[in-house]
C-alpha cells in the first residue's frame, strides 16, 4: 500500500504549507500539481530531456528522476526564483532573451536552469565545454546555437562581475 508522507519543501527562500503526498511523487510532479509553480516543464519524465530541471542546494536535479520525499529540508529553486526579489532577471535569464535562445520555450526553464549550474561549475569555458555539460538538455526546437551563445556571453557577465567584487 501507498505510504503517505508530510514534507514540508523549501522552494525559493520560502517554506510551503506541509504537503502529505504518495512517498513515491516526484519533485516534478509535487512541483507542478501541489504547488502554483508549473515553470518546470515534463518533458520526457524519465530523466532524458532536462525540461524538469531545478536545483536543491545549489546543485541541478532533474526533477522527474527526484522524489519530492528526498528534497524534504532541502533549498529548492526553480525557474521562478531565479530572478532578484526586485524583478531583476537573473544575468542567464538576460542572456536568453538577448541572444533569442528559445523558439517555443519549453526547454528553456530547464535549459536556464542548468545553465546557471554549468556556469557556477566552472563548465562554460569554452563553445564544446557549454555544449557538453548542457548536453542534458534536448531542445526540439534546436535553438542550439543561440543557446550556447546566451550561455558563453552570461559566462563571461558572471565571471567579470565575480573578478570585479574580489
Ligand atoms: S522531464 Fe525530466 S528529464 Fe525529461
Ligand atoms: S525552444 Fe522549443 S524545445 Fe527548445
Amino acid at each position: 500500500m501507498a505510504q503517505q508522507q508530510t514534507l514540508r519543501l523549501r522552494i525559493n527562500g520560502q517554506e510551503t504549507p506541509p504537503l502529505t503526498l504518495d512517498s513515491r511523487v516526484t519533485l516534478l510532479d509535487a512541483l507542478r500539481e501541489h504547488t502554483p509553480l508549473t515553470g518546470a516543464k515534463k518533458g520526457c519524465d524519465q530523466g532524458q530531456c532536462g525540461a524538469c530541471t531545478v536545483h536543491v542546494n545549489g546543485e541541478r536535479v532533474l526533477s522527474c528522476l527526484t522524489l519530492a520525499a528526498q528534497a524534504d529540508g532541502a533549498e529548492i529553486t526553480t525557474i521562478e526564483g531565479l530572478a532578484a526579489p526586485d524583478g531583476t532577471l537573473h544575468a542567464v535569464q538576460q542572456a536568453f532573451l538577448a541572444h533569442d535562445a528559445f523558439q517555443c520555450g519549453y526547454c528553456t526553464p530547464g535549459q536556464i536552469m542548468s545553465a546557471v549550474a554549468c556556469i557556477r561549475e566552472g563548465h562554460a569555458g569554452s563553445d564544446e565545454e557549454i555544449r557538453e555539460y548542457m548536453s542534458g538538455n534536448l531542445c526540439r526546437c534546436g535553438a542550439y546555437t543561440h543557446i550556447v551563445a546566451a550561455v558563453r556571453d552570461a559566462a563571461h557577465h558572471l565571471q567579470g562581475a565575480a573578478h570585479e567584487s574580489v
